[in-house]
């Protein structure tokens, strides 16, 4: 086997602690699929999930962070990948008074949705795009953003999307939720149950059990910096990848070409 070819093995195994994650953190991740992501589950359960993130206060922060890469470009093209229930386009066109977004999502059942709450919005388009084989041609975007999204993808298919992404665009800004510390990862559970207990009383078990099953894996899925690193550099070695200051929960990295 050659050396590449192994590299790509690695990928495929990496933690999501990264290379070096400790024995705790290997073992505090899973290979559970979110609802979101079944095929088996029903649109109803989905969209469960997708209104409870519709209903978060992040949308305008990440909005204003997406807008922050596209700074002193005029009428910046930029796309969502990923986007659930559309909100956070929904905040850059509010916020910015020339910019044009593509709003997409692998699923089809979002992406009508959000093709209805847009309304005819002149600067939006809608269309299913699966983020790791994305269908535009090279240069065609300043700017993807990916939001809340990223865990969703094992390794390889984080490695291809990173690719994709600067394919296409001159940066590709990933929004997610930061892995926790190592030793805070057992209490997950026990974490998830508070987050959505208030919710819960409020709105009753059959809303936010599918939103908490969703969460608890979101929260053994997320990447860490080191993971991130791995990931851009299995990409393709010319890609550059940039923290951006930010607190815990959300985790920002944006990719660009060296
Ligand atoms: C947790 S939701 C995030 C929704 C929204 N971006 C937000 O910030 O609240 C994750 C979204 O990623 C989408 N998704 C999962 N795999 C994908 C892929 N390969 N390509 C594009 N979207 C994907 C799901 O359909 C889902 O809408």
């Amino acid at each position: 086997m050659s050396e590449q070819q192994s590299y790509v093995v690695d990928i495929e195994t990496m933690p999501r602690g990264g290379p070096n994650a400790s024995w705790l953190d290997r073992r505090m991740q899973t290979d559970v699929l979110e609802y979101i992501d079944r095929y088996d589950v029903s649109d109803r359960i989905k969209q469960v999930v997708i209104g409870e993130l519709d209903r978060q206060d992040w949308h305008e922060d990440n909005a204003r962070t997406a807008l922050a890469s596209v700074v002193g470009i005029d009428s910046p093209r930029i796309l969502e990948l990923g986007a659930g229930h559309g909100k956070l386009s929904a905040k850059i066109l509010e916020l910015h008074p020339t910019a044009t977004v593509t709003v997409t999502d692998l699923d089809p059942t979002s992406v009508a949705n959000i093709e209805k709450s847009l309304g005819g919005q002149q600067r939006a388009t809608t269309k299913v795009v699966d983020a790791t084989a994305i269908d535009a041609p090279d240069n065609s975007y300043d700017l993807v953003v990916f939001a809340m999204s990223f865990h969703h993808l094992r390794p390889a298919l984080a490695a291809r999307a990173i690719a994709e992404a600067t394919r296409i665009s001159t940066k590709f800004l990933v929004i997610d939720l930061a892995r926790l510390p190592t030793p805070v990862l057992p209490l997950i559970p026990a974490l998830g149950v508070l987050i959505a207990a208030p919710g819960a009383l409020r709105k009753g078990p059959l809303t936010i059990l599918p939103f908490l099953h969703d969460a608890i894996i979101s929260m053994l899925r997320a990447y860490r910096p080191q993971a991130i690193t791995a990931l851009a550099a299995a990409a393709d070695p010319a890609i550059k990848v940039e923290f951006l200051p930010g607190s815990p929960p959300l985790l920002r990295a944006v990719f660009s070409r060296l």
